[in-house]
């Protein structure tokens, strides 16, 4: 096999809530001395989890146009010569959204907005409304998803047909179920994936929520190359060698995008309500 090599990594930590002062301290804290091509933070990382309300996420989004807190982060890609994916809330107009960054030396580059909102997240954030995509970075092909969106591989499949080699998962994961899920999304794409998830737990009126942490890089063969604690700061930079995701065949007479079989897969494309599920 070539070799394509690309430093990437995760920063696990625990953002404190409401404090994105402080928060953006502890990661430009933490990346200031870091060689790296591609870097995933949590998913909320400015701001922390459970919001209460939408006014109360509104009142806390950042539109990064205008946000110090992302400018500081631009600021340090600038400075190390890497690229961030960052978790935020986005506040656009009257509109907020659990969004994604992918943030370069030269800037903002490219702007994820969660498609599937867990839980209590809908009764804070609007739903995403862009389309998935994938973006080029040094060579790196990247696309973006966030926390429980793992669960529909809808998406994943969707980026990996559009060329991505690995998946940006910024995650504030309270399920069990993800980091073994993401094995089977690695290697049903034949994909890499960094899930950068948070730890520790937020305590907000009567309501608590414990994270999950053991963020984790994934391969396209389903292995786990490294694996975070549950409960600890963790940054963890390897390298990769991007041709492992090039090769789709899972066997050599089975490829597994040309084997699809789209047409038996409309029900897929309809909303799943029930009314328009087959008998
Ligand atoms: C989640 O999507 N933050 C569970």
């Amino acid at each position: 096999m070539r070799s394509r090599n690309a430093r990437i990594g995760f920063f696990q930590f625990y953002p404190e809530f409401g404090k994105a002062k402080k928060n953006v301290e502890t990661i430009v804290g933490a990346l200031e001395t870091v060689e790296a091509d591609l870097l995933v933070l949590p998913e909320l990382a400015l701001t922390g989890y459970s919001f209460r309300d939408r006014r109360e996420a509104l009142a806390m989004a950042e539109d990064p146009s205008t946000s110090n807190s992302l400018a500081a982060l631009a600021d340090l890609c600038q400075r190390r010569d890497f690229h961030l994916v960052v978790g935020f809330a986005e506040r656009q107009g009257e509109r907020v959204f659990n969004s994604a960054l992918l943030i370069g030396p030269g800037g903002v580059q490219s702007t994820y907005r969660k498609l599937h909102l867990f839980d209590r997240e809908k009764d804070c954030f609007d739903p995403g409304d862009l389309p998935l995509s994938v973006v080029e970075v040094r060579g790196i092909r990247v696309g973006m998803m966030i926390c429980f969106d793992w669960v529909f591989p809808e998406i994943a499949r969707v980026l990996a047909l559009q060329g991505a080699e690995v998946l940006c998962h910024p995650a504030n994961l309270v399920l069990p179920y993800c980091q073994k899920a993401m094995t089977t999304r690695c290697l049903e794409n034949r994909i890499f994936a960094v899930t950068a998830n948070r730890y520790g737990r937020e305590v907000r009126s009567r309501e608590e929520i414990t994270f999950t942490g053991r963020s984790q890089i994934t391969a396209p063969d389903g292995s786990v190359l490294v694996r975070a604690p549950v409960d600890a700061d963790s940054l963890t930079i390897m390298t990769i060698n991007l041709e492992a995701s090039r090769d789709k065949h899972l066997t050599d007479r089975n490829h597994l995008f040309h084997d699809r079989r789209p047409a038996f897969y409309a029900a897929l494309c309809r909303k799943g309500d029930g009314s328009s599920l087959p008998v």
